[in-house]
């Protein structure tokens, strides 16, 4: 069942971004480094946005005050215009902070809800998809399965962004709109890692993988192999840090020990422990490199965090701010014309809507399909980023056996499988049902059970599941609900990935009067963050064209 894609498949950030490298070389990358960093002046510019590469300064959003400059100062002119396409976290965003300035904002969404990828579902939701696509193509336009959500009451499912790194901007978005936020548990030591068939404690297996890689880099040492890149105090400095990084005690020898864990845990009792490690071979035949520094990662580091009662929480602090009466969901863009003195933008069902200036949120492939003048090469560049497949199921529990016997708080199981990764609820800890995330995957794997009814996509994920956590994973499931990203109608995508740096940089400048954001045009693809940096840069430059233009 393993093909190893999922193993193979590093999801990092620079993974994400690779192609970029790859296509364009480190001079394109730099050049739109530059490019992402550009900045105006500073006397045309009150406010001041990142000064270049490197050197970032501090966001400033736009203030009523420099709003009021407009037309020769006193605050006399009308509030310019904008038209936001797509209510998603970078339109509600772009829209949140132009309208701290006092600019007139009108969102327009095609879906029948707000917030885009960031889907949180809950009991009575229901998830429409698209046809089925070919793998890895472009879906059908026809309307595909529906699915009625039945969790219960209090169980959520981020189907999309579930997860926050304390350094990126979107906690300080959660900190100014008053959304609280819990612990996202990304790693867990009793977790397990699944590879090859073979089910290990997380644990057990760094203890021993930390424990075998000690002793042998020591008896290297020992036997002078090590001679010509150490000093004697080196070598001693060395020694004594292996002893501790591994536990291998004065003879280097790993032989287990309690960090593998207990059979029996200790209390009165000292407690009786798993015992020796497997051999050597047979714990580098796991292939565990990735699956232990999963939170070594920049973007993956515990402790992560979740708002409170689900991902959504973000985005209905923002349309509560914006203002629900600026949202039109259910309003789809046919055509966008760009005039020298505004932006026209035709919907379907109804009369054009007219603007200062439009602000594109729309993901880059469907932006592409959209008829209207910005231009050859822009519509080359918006075609240029290759929509990625991802997928989550939940699996909703009646009881929450995995904290009951597996003594599991949270955290992850990493697989070999093509489920990849199985959460645990870092939410909800002892209350009565539970929701799982029987696969998060990406990539080829996704692609798999992108093509699949939901049904199909249970049974086979509770299957692979039932490998790591047996029989009752499929039979205790009370409910479930899935998303395949690219069959998600208006949104046809995880995320992208850039074969080519060109058409990043073509999209970060604005067509005349109408500009691109999202986590696609920035170094955070797939992250809110991304959403929220691309947001604040293009607000920015909006504004002070509007300060220098009138
Ligand atoms: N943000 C997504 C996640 O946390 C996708 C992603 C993973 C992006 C890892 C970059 C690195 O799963």
């Amino acid at each position: 069942m393993d093909d190893g894609s999922s193993r193979r498949a590093t999801l990092t950030r620079r993974s994400l971004l690779a192609g970029i490298g790859a296509a364009g070389g480190a001079g394109a990358m730099y050049a739109a480094m530059g490019v992402l960093g550009l900045a105006p002046t500073r006397e045309t510019a009150p406010v001041r946005p990142s000064a270049g590469a490197g050197a970032p300064t501090p966001y400033a959003p736009p203030s009523r005050s420099d709003f009021s400059l407009r037309g020769g100062g006193g605050g006399g002119g009308a509030p310019a215009t904008v038209l936001v396409l797509g209510a998603g976290v970078t339109g509600l965003a772009v829209a949140y902070e132009l309208g701290k300035a006092g600019y007139d904002c009108t969102l327009l969404e095609a879906r029948d809800r707000v917030g885009g990828r960031t889907l949180t579902l809950r009991g009575g939701d229901t998830v429409t998809e698209l046809g089925a696509p070919g793998a890895g193509a472009t879906p059908s336009a026809a309307a595909g399965e529906t699915q009625r959500v039945t969790f219960g009451d209090g169980t959520y499912f981020n189907a999309g962004p579930a997860r926050i790194a304390q350094w990126m901007v979107t906690l300080d978005y959660c900190r100014e709109l008053g959304v609280p936020l819990e612990v996202f548990v990304n790693s867990n030591a009793n977790a397990y890692v699944y590879t090859s068939g073979t089910r290990t404690r997380l644990r057990t297996a760094r203890a021993d993988a930390h424990g075998y890689i000690s002793e042998l880099l020591a008896k290297a040492t020992d036997a002078g192999a090590l001679d010509a890149r150490l000093t004697g105090d080196d070598k001693a400095l060395l020694l004594d840090f292996l002893s501790d990084f591994g536990d291998i005690g004065a003879a280097h020898s790993y032989t287990g020990g309690e960090r593998r864990g207990f059979r029996v845990d200790p209390g009165v009792a000292p407690g009786t422990e798993l015992g020796p490690p497997p051999a050597l071979s047979d714990v580098l035949g796991l292939g565990l490199g990735r699956m232990l520094t999963m939170d070594a990662g920049y973007e993956q580091a515990n402790p992560m965090f979740q708002p409170v009662g689900g991902m959504d929480a973000i985005v209905t602090a923002l349309v509560g701010k914006v203002g629900a009466g600026r949202v039109r969901t259910g309003t789809r863009v046919t055509g966008i014309t760009d005039r020298p003195g505004g932006v026209e933008v035709a919907i379907e069902g109804g009369a054009p809507l007219k603007a200062d200036y439009c602000v594109a949120t729309l993901p880059p492939h469907l932006m592409a399909r959209i008829p209207g003048n910005l231009g050859a090469g822009v519509t080359a560049a918006l075609a240029t980023p290759i929509p990625m497949s991802a997928g989550k199921l939940g699996l909703e529990y009646g009881t929450r056996w995995w904290e009951i016997e597996d003594r599991l708080y949270g955290g992850a199981t990493e697989t070999d499988l093509d489920v990849g990764h199985i959460w645990y609820p870092s939410y909800g800890y002892h209350t009565q049902r539970g929701l799982i995330v029987g696969y998060y995957n990406t990539g080829p794997p996704a692609e798999r059970y992108d093509v699949m009814s939901h049904r199909e996509r249970v049974r086979r994920a509770v299957a692979l599941g039932g490998e790591v956590h047996g029989a009752r994973y499929g039979e205790e499931v009370v409910a479930s609900a899935s998303v395949a990203w690219r069959r998600q109608p208006h949104i046809e995508g995880a995320w992208v990935r850039w074969p080519s740096m060109e058409a990043f940089s073509v999209l970060q400048r604005p067509a005349g009067r109408v500009y691109f954001a999202g986590d696609w045009l920035t170094h955070l693809i797939a992250w809110q963050a991304g959403a929220f940096e691309s947001a604040r840069k293009v607000v920015t430059e909006l504004h002070h064209r509007v300060l220098k233009e009138g």
